[in-house]
């Protein structure tokens, strides 16, 4: 599997970071998922507008222009093999004396890609739908920055797989009124459908703005699917007639299953057998063009 590291091309265990780097101490950057199809990196423009985005929320320099970038993703797509793939990107703010404050004068970046296999979800999870739990958002008010620094997140998650799950979907209590609210889950973002309609949380400091989530809501504005984007009560998460998770890795999955109980029939319903199926139009559909 050949890496990039600062620069370089290399097989990854040539990949050397010295133990100073900020990402390794403090969690000190930002990183990126991109899914590749056919061998073509999959929404890279907008995947390159967010990361600028955590950039900024960071006050980290972006270390390369959009071309550059754009070469490097082409070149670790060309030096790794298969048609899918997905690339992982990770920036941080260096290699420097243990400090918490900036280094002053700023050092160069940490800049890290490489690529490994993107799997599809197999039949059988599309056929019978995930089982997830339920979780306490106990993470940061910046959750719309793509940050390494994912403790809460890994400990979310691992609940959900001590519990046989796949994921946990997180609930943001408000303080002060009390009132409970979906935000998304530990590394995905979660719809809801009631009476037909697609509801999904909108997107703001509390949520990752998810690029699946995008294509999603656009893929629902062009089919006039009808759907809301509003802040959506946990009574009503549980009282779904559907759920919907959506990544980069796991593209459109159904839920049937919270906290032990079936959601709606317990099966995939009708909702995510359309979007799942537009999903797949609109990826082959953007391949094609190019
Ligand atoms: N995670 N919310 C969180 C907290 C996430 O970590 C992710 C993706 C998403 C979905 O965003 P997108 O559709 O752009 O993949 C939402 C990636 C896949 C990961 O960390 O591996």
């Amino acid at each position: 599997m050949a890496i990039y590291l600062n620069g370089q091309f290399m097989p990854i265990e040539d990949a050397k970071i010295s133990v100073l780097d900020r990402g390794f101490i403090f969690g000190d950057g930002v990183y990126e998922v991109i899914p590749v199809y056919s061998r073509s990196a999959f929404r890279l423009e907008e995947h390159l507008r967010r990361l600028q985005h955590s950039l900024d929320g960071i006050k980290l320099a972006n270390p390369h222009s959009r071309a550059e970038w754009a070469a490097i993703i082409n070149q670790l797509i060309e030096r790794n093999t298969g048609e899918d793939q997905y690339l992982y990107l990770h920036i941080t703010r260096g290699v420097a004396k243990r400090d918490h404050a900036f280094p002053k004068p700023p050092v160069a970046p940490t800049v890290f890609m490489m690529s490994s296999p993107l799997p599809t979800p197999p039949d059988n999870l599309l056929r019978s739908g995930i089982a997830c739990i339920t979780a306490q958002d106990n993470r940061w008010l910046r959750c719309d920055i793509k940050s390494i620094a994912l403790l809460p997140n890994v400990l979310l998650r691992q609940m959900a797989v001590e519990a046989d799950c796949t994921e946990t979907i997180l609930i943001r209590r408000e303080p002060g009124t009390g009132g409970e609210f979906l935000t998304e889950g530990a590394a995905s973002n979660i719809f809801v459908v009631k009476n037909g309609i697609l509801l999904a949380p909108p997107k703001d400091n509390l949520m990752l703005p998810g690029i699946t989530y995008d294509v999603i809501l656009e893929i629902a504005a062009t089919n006039n699917i009808p759907h809301e984007v509003r802040r959506i009560a946990v009574a009503e998460v549980h009282a779904a007639d559907e759920l919907l998770l959506t990544s980069s890795t796991k593209e459109v999955l159904a839920i049937t299953q919270l906290d032990g109980k079936p959601v709606g029939g317990g099966k995939p319903g009708a909702m995510f057998a359309k979007l799942h199926k537009l999903y797949q139009d609109f990826k082959r559909d953007v391949m094609r063009s190019r």
